[in-house]
């Protein structure tokens, strides 16, 4: 049994504490805006929080959320109202949205710790979440919104 927290509600699962964490929330806890892409940690769909810190659930075991906290897409705010998701909505940014909620959750943790990152701070941040759908420019433009916010 592995007890944490996630979007601020305690869990306690019974998967083995090797089973990714990207399995758990998705299987388990039902919470499916966090994608599976590559399963090995090179794209950034599956990027969530923990303790305030991105990661990729696909790679990052269950036995490492014991005891944390964990957020995903669905907890980064409780109707949208995130300044990320305000940029990403007001600057149109998805297409076909596989991708979005990795990047958003890597675009929150970089605002996070730099409010004002500059557009290599961004580019460094952000190059580990591929988009098929090339919206990185609208990415870049959407973070500089988002600091406006
Ligand atoms: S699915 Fe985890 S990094 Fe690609
Ligand atoms: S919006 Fe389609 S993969 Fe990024």
């Amino acid at each position: 049994m592995t007890a944490f927290t996630i979007n601020g509600r305690s869990v306690v699962v019974t998967a083995t504490p090797d089973t990714p964490l990207l399995w758990v929330i998705r299987e388990e806890l039902k919470l499916t805006g966090t994608k599976y892409g590559c399963g090995v940690a090179q794209c950034g769909a599956c990027t969530v929080h923990v303790d305030g810190e991105p990661v990729r659930a696909c790679v990052f075991s269950l036995a490492g959320a014991e005891g944390r906290s964990v957020t995903t897409i669905e907890g980064l705010s409780d109707d949208g109202s995130h300044p990320v998701q305000r940029a990403w909505v007001e600057l149109e940014v998805p297409q076909c949205g596989y991708c979005q909620s990795g990047q958003i959750m890597s675009a929150a943790a970089l605002l996070a710790r730099n409010p004002s990152p500059t557009d290599e701070q961004i580019d460094e941040v952000m190059r580990g979440n591929l988009c098929r759908c090339g919206t990185y420019s609208r990415i870049r433009a959407a973070i500089h919104h988002a600091t406006e916010a």
